[in-house]
């Protein structure tokens, strides 16, 4: 009977979302850095500084995050703002994380070659592909 109290507390101690809350909240850090290095770029691309010379770090910053975004969602980790969907479907998800990639690596080519001509077109491939995963992945 004793036993049977003492589970009981333990459940419903039990976090409400996600098992493994560690994860979780490393996930929403990393991608916060995701955003916070892509605020940096438009401040840069629209001139409110002056520091064209960061373009190229903040660039590489992210594509070196896209290469280990497929490793922020283990099962048990579900909650947050990320929707059930990521689990349920793992191919299509896993497609919206290679287009990232892609356009991510292909910014980086861009940010090295210093042409604002082919930055621009990048920087806008980049953004659609967060966009494309957070319509589909991320609650609002
Ligand atoms: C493959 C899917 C995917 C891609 C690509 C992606 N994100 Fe996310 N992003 C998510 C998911 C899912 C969450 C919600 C995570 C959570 O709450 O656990 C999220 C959360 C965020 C957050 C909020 C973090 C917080 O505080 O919880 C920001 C900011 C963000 N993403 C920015 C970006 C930017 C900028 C890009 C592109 C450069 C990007 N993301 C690309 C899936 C993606």
């Amino acid at each position: 009977m004793r036993n049977c109290l003492i589970i009981a507390l333990l459940l419903t101690a039990a976090p409400a979302f996600a098992a493994d809350e560690g994860a979780m909240e490393y996930r929403e850090h990393t991608m916060e850095a995701v955003g916070g290095h892509m605020q940096a770029i438009v401040d840069i691309i629209r001139r409110k500084v002056p520091h064209t010379s960061h373009l190229a770090m903040h660039v590489n910053a992210i594509d070196d995050i896209a290469k280990i975004v497929d490793t922020l969602f283990p099962a048990g980790s579900e909650g947050g703002d990320a929707l059930p969907a990521i689990w349920k479907d793992p191919a299509d998800f896993a497609e919206k994380i290679q287009t990232f990639q892609m356009a991510s690596a292909a910014l980086r080519e861009a940010a090295a070659s210093g042409d604002m001509a082919i930055i621009g077109p990048g920087l806008g491939r980049m953004g659609e592909s967060c966009k494309g995963c957070h319509d589909n992945y991320r609650a609002e």
